[in-house]
């Protein structure tokens, strides 16, 4: 192989999950560009993709390189990961695919972190794509993973609805602990994309079900059902989120946000495949992507949707906030459905491209949902955020209504959200 770099090899390994399908047929200004960079990976699929990434060695630059004098360096040599001594409140754990420091595998580093520690435990993760299914049972509390950049370091598994009784077990990554943090790192769910309508296909890439969780320059890879907000508070901030069908979904009370004010991007009037890509390389962003089915020009047949919201009754405090984030992609997708009567989303000064449907939102086709469901727009730009032909129930939110959705007293977070370090 003879790839650019080290750390794109895998995102064309990602990449490589949208060409199985129909993007590369559909899109060619967007094969083009990676073509640029050398793409006969894309015959691959997606697993063989992500082992050869695993295996080929060529991720760290210390790895099975030669040295100068020809001779072959172990793979270990030269391994001086940077993080910072234990502290008697927060411990480090490593973890590296060659076997070059405490772990090999993600699950292993969990499973030696000690129950319900009221102190921190950092697994510093390697570069590479760590081929896993990864659980981070309720006794594991205050759990960092910290990855070396979302396009470096990655957990994959494979697991449907039907492959693991029913999608909420499907998640490659899986978390029930309270205060858990990822940092600069994927979650991938490389089962097959789904077509709308098939049944059993959902994939989870992960599934949060701990309270009080915060993301950071984290990437999440699927299809159907990508990222399971399933319960408790989260703070998602500079995340990339690539999904099809429901690909936000469940139950949380979260805030996604980006690290920089889009003032440029904003400007950006169509959002292109070469546009995203630049967000991940240049900007740090939020960035939701649509990998639905595109649909024929003037279709009006809806191929995904973004979010799903499960709030179930009044009394529930959940709901998804979008501030300054982008939408874009392929297909011909909703904003939200309301998976539950009293679902929740509100997006702020976030940019959509066309593929958002003029109506942007969906009652479940339950028009008794209208009443008790509350979907809010804020000051949104972009093709897709033309709101003259929303139902009626889509709020136009005033600043006095969205205030609360803009800032992370949201998810209480100046009660537990730790800032960056
Ligand atoms: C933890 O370490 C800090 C200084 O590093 C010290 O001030 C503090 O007393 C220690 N706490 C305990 C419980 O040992
Ligand atoms: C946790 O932190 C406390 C106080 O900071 C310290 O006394 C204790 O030894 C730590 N426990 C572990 C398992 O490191
Ligand atoms: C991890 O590796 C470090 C450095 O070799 C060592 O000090 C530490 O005890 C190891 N931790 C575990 C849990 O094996
Ligand atoms: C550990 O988690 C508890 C709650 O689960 C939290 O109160 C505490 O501050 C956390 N400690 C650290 C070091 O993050
Ligand atoms: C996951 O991938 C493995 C290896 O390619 C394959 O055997 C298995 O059937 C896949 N599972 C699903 C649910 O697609
Ligand atoms: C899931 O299982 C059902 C019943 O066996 C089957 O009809 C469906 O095609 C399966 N879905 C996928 C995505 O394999
Ligand atoms: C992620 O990694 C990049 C460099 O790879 C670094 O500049 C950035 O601060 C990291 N961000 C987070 C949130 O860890
Ligand atoms: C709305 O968004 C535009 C950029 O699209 C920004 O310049 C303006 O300040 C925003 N207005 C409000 C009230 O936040
Ligand atoms: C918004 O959509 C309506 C109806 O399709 C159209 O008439 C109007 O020109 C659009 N507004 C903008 C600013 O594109
Ligand atoms: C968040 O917004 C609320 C409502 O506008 C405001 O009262 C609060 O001070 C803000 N909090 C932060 C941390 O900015």
């Amino acid at each position: 192989m003879n790839l650019h770099s080290t750390s794109l090899s895998f995102l064309f390994a990602m990449f490589t999950v949208l060409a199985s399908t129909h993007i590369t047929n559909s899109n060619p200004s967007f094969l083009k560009y990676l073509t640029h960079f050398s793409l006969h990976f894309f015959s691959l699929s997606p697993i063989t993709a992500t082992v050869i990434a695993y295996n080929s060695g060529g991720h760290h630059p210390q790895y099975n390189r030669h040295n100068n004098e020809g001779k072959i360096v172990t793979p270990c040599e030269g391994f001086s990961p940077d993080f910072p001594k234990d502290t008697n409140t927060t411990s480090y754990l490593c973890v590296d695919p060659n076997g070059c420091c405490n772990f090999t595998s993600v699950q292993a580093a969990v499973d030696a972190v000690p129950d319900f520690s009221q102190n921190r435990t950092i697994i510093w993760i390697n570069t590479g794509v760590y081929y896993e299914k990864v659980t981070v049972p309720r006794t594991k509390t205050n759990v960092t993973f910290q990855g070396q950049g979302f396009t470096s370091t990655a957990i994959a598994w494979n697991d449907t609805a039907n492959s693991s009784h029913g999608g909420s077990f499907s998640g490659s990554v899986q978390v029930y602990s309270t205060n858990f943090v990822a940092k600069n790192i994927t979650f991938m769910n490389v089962a097959p994309i789904p077509n709308p309508g098939d049944i059993g296909g959902q994939a989870v890439a992960l599934r949060i079900s701990g309270d009080q969780a915060a993301f950071w320059g984290c990437g999440f890879f699927g299809a159907q059902d990508t990222l399971h907000d399933d319960k408790g508070r989260h703070y998602f901030r500079d995340c990339f989120i690539q999904g099809s069908i429901d690909f936000i979904y469940g139950n949380g009370k979260s805030f996604y946000q980006p690290k920089l004010q889009l003032s440029s991007a904003r400007k950006i009037k169509s959002m292109n495949w070469r546009f995203m890509l630049e967000q991940i390389y240049i900007k740090e962003n939020c960035v939701l992507i649509s990998v639905a089915n595109p649909v024929h020009p003037g279709s009006t047949s809806i191929t995904g949707v973004i979010t799903a919201q499960g709030r179930g009754s009044q009394e529930e405090n959940t709901g998804f906030a979008f501030t300054n984030c982008i939408v874009g992609g392929n297909g011909r997708v909703w904003l939200g459905r309301a998976w539950k009567p009293f679902a929740r989303v509100v997006f702020a000064h976030t940019s959509m491209s066309d593929i958002i449907a003029p109506e942007g939102w969906n009652d479940l086709n339950d028009p008794a949902r209208d009443k008790t469901i509350f979907f809010g727009e804020y000051n949104c730009s972009g093709p897709g955020a033309n709101m003259t032909m929303r139902p009626p129930y889509v709020i136009r939110l005033s600043d006095t209504q969205v205030s609360p959705f803009l800032n992370v007293s949201f998810i209480d977070g100046d009660q537990w959200l730790q800032p960056y370090i």
